[in-house]
């Protein structure tokens, strides 16, 4: 089996639910929304926005909704939104809003794109000797 530091960061996650309570840096951020927007994306659309939740008392509705104490605690809290609204907007702006992308398989791509960010970004998260869990509670909601 080949063993590099992609592949060894790849076969070490573990989900991290407890957090020191250290915010990322200017540099760290740079590099995660750098690694975000470098991200394969079906048809050149980037169809995926990421927030960065900084706001106390946002954070903690988001962690009433999500049912669960470590959400946005300690740390940092970001959200991967499938994002077909922002192309709507820009072709709605341009006079260009025909509905190509409003559709089924616009939004799968959405969902394809953002998942793949989601991951790139993690990885790059762990490659910095940091941790993150996903939480799908969000969706719950
Ligand atoms: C789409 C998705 C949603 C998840 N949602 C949550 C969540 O809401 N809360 C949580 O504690 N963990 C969540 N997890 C983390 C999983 O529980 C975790 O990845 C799984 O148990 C395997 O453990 P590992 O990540 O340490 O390998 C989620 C993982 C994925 C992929």
């Amino acid at each position: 089996m080949i063993h590099n530091s992609t592949i060894d960061t790849q076969l070490n996650h573990k989900s991290i639910r407890k957090f020191k309570d250290i915010t990322l840096n200017h540099e760290q951020l740079e590099t995660l929304y750098t690694v975000f927007s470098r991200t394969a994306t079906s048809m050149f659309m980037q169809n995926a926005s990421l927030l960065h939740i900084t706001d106390e008392a946002k954070k903690q509705k988001i962690q009433e909704l999500c049912g669960q104490k470590y959400v946005g605690a300690e740390g940092d809290l970001f959200i991967f939104i499938v994002d077909l609204y922002r192309n709507q907007q820009i072709r709605k702006q341009l006079n260009k809003d025909d509905g190509r992308v409003h559709t089924t398989d616009i939004f799968f791509q959405a969902m394809e794109d953002t998942l793949l960010a989601f991951q790139n970004v993690a990885n790059a998260v762990e490659s910095m000797d940091l941790g993150y869990v996903p939480l799908g509670t969000i969706n719950d909601h």
